[in-house]
């Protein structure tokens, strides 16, 4: 399917969900306050890949990447609540140990890239359309 609508209704604060798209997963976060003030508080400097948070999301709490770790392709740990979500409360690469933040950002190890924001855009304020 060249896109994927997602039911975000359900999704409650501090629970993500993977939804798939073209073969790929994505990761739909809907951030906790306090995740999205400790994104919002980084400075450019500490980054690899420096992008703001703000132009990484269209909604606040809604963090929607492509779930796939930009070293080698292996999937990030960090979705279900009891995953190890790494150094900085975002996603984990148990692959080679890549650590992102709680905007997809990659923060420590072998990485060179975030997570990528794909298109998608928000149909009502329950939905999502990826693609
Ligand atoms: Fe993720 Fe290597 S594939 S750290």
């Amino acid at each position: 399917l060249a896109s994927t609508d997602v039911d975000i209704g359900p999704i409650t604060v501090g629970q993500a969900v993977t939804v798939m798209w073209r073969g790929k997963p994505v990761f739909v976060r809907h951030r906790t306050e306090e995740e999205v003030a400790a994104a919002r508080a980084v400075p450019m400097s500490d980054l690899k890949d420096p992008a703001t948070d703000e132009s990484r999301v269209q909604r606040g709490p809604w963090l929607i990447v492509v779930g796939v770790c930009t070293h080698l392709g292996c999937i990030p740990l960090g979705q279900k609540p009891t995953d190890p979500k790494g150094d900085y409360g975002g996603w984990f690469c148990p692959c080679h140990g890549s650590h992102y933040d709680t905007s997809a950002r990659i923060r420590k190890g072998p990485a060179p890239l975030n997570l990528p924001v794909p298109a998608y855009a928000f149909t009502s304020d329950s939905a999502i359309r990826i693609g």
